[in-house]
């Protein structure tokens, strides 16, 4: 959603500052602001609408060497100019971007008001600002520290000032930030890709942390001011991966890297020779979870629909009752957390509003909480009590591909953990492991025969509304399949368990209607062709995905995609690949952003 980008140092700040909004843009954003510092002022641009719009308005050779950047994504007022970020103080010495809410802006607005302070945007933020500068004396550090005590809510924030412009004051609640560390300078970003161009070397802040950032020095502190001290860390991400690369679009691109982001996903963790899984997140509770009762796994969107596959293969592989809930459900429900029980929260940014909050309350009731999390250092894996990475490398689409397969692998994986340590053979998770290895080999035969997905977009792409059908392990696939299309491709689709469609949804099908039924080999395969000929029986045109080698499967459907044999837990790796490059075809073909459909962000940060 919402991004931020600092840079004090020797070189021109805008070029970096703007560069870094740009790697930020996958983000979702609706305005754009810069702010430049020196002593004789604060030189300020902002607009609504995409970056380059801005980027219209901007001197490149400014020489000042500070400076914010900010993307917004509007929650308090219209994505106008006036309520871009940065927002000034009545002085206009004083800038501040901010990502998160202020829940009580209303009261300090009016307090501010009263003191006459006449504000000129309708956001949270400009009443950060007004407040620093009315508390400002000398000391831009211990201004903000006063008024980060007044405010409740999320910020991550950065300010700087024209009386002390070689700093910036940073801080930290609910909201991510980052230092990068470089020579003679530092830079400071809501997100890495922000200022991987730069350097890979970061501090990352925790919440009620505050940084204060000069081109020479990082000095981080509580905010009741008690010293803190953090290592520097090295960003593993490349810069390779967060461009293009010559592909049209990051989802395309990303639905390619499955192959090689599931090898370094599996990589180091998979013990063929003792038919074994070996996760180090998971060292120091092993066996809190050798004791586990019962599992929770909460999440939001595609990461919900990774974690249904996970629900299946826990109790398949572990025999440990397990559910999967909607975070956003979970945190306000009053759910029944007992002893022996593990909390699940899946999600690729870890940064997710609703599955954070679904954790901090599964916490808070007394569960052991993992964390299954792509982005390294965001808040999830911070607060959990330990957890496994993805290590798929960034998802810039907005559309969640690689992470869909990374989660599931990683949950494949920590079932086959738990597995063994219930009641599986050793030979059981060697033929588990072994297939699981297979999988890159197969997903790469299934990605060169790409152009078949898309033929199905040709021929279907305009139709309005799809159904997708799946059972077993298939059934979250074809929740996904409905979700992407739908996401980057506006065609309204349904995913359902193929059985509960003679239940309503049977009475929406027409002469034509496009029917994606996931149809590989496994115990219901018998059942899902009787849906399959329910569909047809009604005039609709069903495309199915099918396990190589399976003819009968052509007579009965209009089209089949084929992918490799696998065994059925571990199917959804394989199957939702074709299910991607329809949706990414169709969205395409229909003129659709891609990368940035509208009304979307990567990460929803906000309720
Ligand atoms: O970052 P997270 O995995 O927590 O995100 C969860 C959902 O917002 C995300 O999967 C969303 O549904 C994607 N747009 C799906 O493609």
């Amino acid at each position: 959603m919402c991004g931020i980008v600092g840079y004090v140092g020797r070189r021109p700040a805008l070029p970096i500052l703007v560069e870094g909004l740009r790697r930020l843009e996958y983000r979702g954003y609706d305005s754009a602001g810069v702010a430049l510092v020196d002593q004789e002022g604060l030189w300020v641009a902002k607009s609504a609408g995409r970056l380059y719009v801005l980027e219209q308005q901007l001197d490149f050779t400014a020489p000042q060497t500070r400076g914010l950047g900010h993307t917004r994504w509007a929650t308090h007022g219209a994505p106008t100019e006036a309520n871009a970020h940065p927002q000034l103080d009545a002085s206009g010495r004083f800038a501040v971007v901010h990502n998160g809410i202020i829940e009580n802006d209303r009261a300090l607005r009016k307090y501010l008001e009263q003191k006459g302070v006449i504000f000129k945007s309708e956001t949270d933020t400009e009443v950060l600002a007004q407040l620093i500068g009315q508390l400002y004396d000398g000391n831009l550090e211990r201004a903000v520290r006063q008024a980060l005590h007044e405010v409740s809510g999320t910020y991550g924030i950065a300010v700087m000032c024209t009386f002390e412009p070689d700093v910036i004051i940073a801080a930290r609640k609910g909201s991510p930030l980052i230092v990068g560390v470089g020579q003679g300078e530092h830079l400071l970003a809501s997100d890495a890709a922000a200022i991987l161009a730069h350097t890979t070397q970061v501090v990352y802040l925790d919440d009620g942390e505050i940084a204060r950032i000069t081109p020479e020095q990082l000095r981080l502190t509580t905010l009741d001011a008690i010293p803190v001290t953090k290592a520097v860390e090295e960003i593993e991400w490349t810069l390779e991966q967060i461009e293009l690369g010559g592909y049209e679009h990051f989802m395309l691109k990303e639905i390619n890297e499955q192959p090689e982001a599931l090898e370094n996903c599996l990589r180091g963790r998979i013990d063929l020779a003792e038919g074994t899984v070996h996760l180090g997140g998971l060292v120091d509770c092993a066996r809190e979870l050798t004791r586990a009762r019962r599992i929770i796994l909460t999440a939001c969107g595609t990461a919900w629909h990774a974690s249904l596959v996970g629900e299946y293969l826990f109790e398949e592989m572990a025999r440990i009752p397990t559910e999967t809930e909607y975070a956003s459900e979970f945190r306000y429900r009053n759910p029944v957390i007992d002893d022996g029980t593990v909390l699940i929260a899946v999600s690729q940014s870890g940064e997710t509003m609703d599955t954070l909050a679904a954790l901090r309350e599964g916490k808070q009731r007394g569960a052991l909480t993992l964390g299954v999390v792509n982005v390294v250092g965001s808040t999830i894996p911070r607060e959990t009590d330990a957890g496994v990475y993805l290590h798929v490398g960034p998802e810039i689409g907005v559309a969640s591909t690689k992470a869909f397969s990374g989660q599931v692998a990683v949950l494949s994986l920590l079932a086959c953990y738990l597995g063994r340590r219930k009641h599986m053979s050793a030979a059981s998770a060697m033929q588990f492991i072994t297939a699981l290895s297979q999988i890159p080999r197969q997903m790469r035969e299934i990605l060169q025969r790409a152009d078949e997905a898309r033929a199905i977009a040709e021929r279907f792409g305009e139709h309005n509304n799809w159904l997708y059908l799946g059972r077993g392990f298939n059934y979250p696939v074809a929740l996904e399949g409905a979700l992407k299309i739908k996401e980057i491709a506006y065609i309204h689709a349904e995913g359902l368990p193929a059985a509960e469609m003679k239940h309503g949804p049977i009475a929406l099908i027409t002469e034509g209607m496009p029917v994606v039924c996931i149809a590989t080999a496994g115990v219901q395969y018998e059942k899902i062709l009787n849906n399959i000929s329910q569909v047809r029986g009604r005039g609709g045109s069903v495309i199915a995905v099918a396990t190589e080698g399976d003819k009968e499967i052509r007579r009965l459907s209009d089209h089949v995609l084929y992918v490799p044999d696998t065994l059925e837990p571990l199917q959804p790796l394989l199957t939702v690949i074709p299910l991607q490059l329809i949706a990414y075809h169709a969205a395409v073909l229909r003129g659709c952003n891609v990368d940035k459909p509208r009304n979307l962000a990567k990460s929803v940060t906000v309720e």
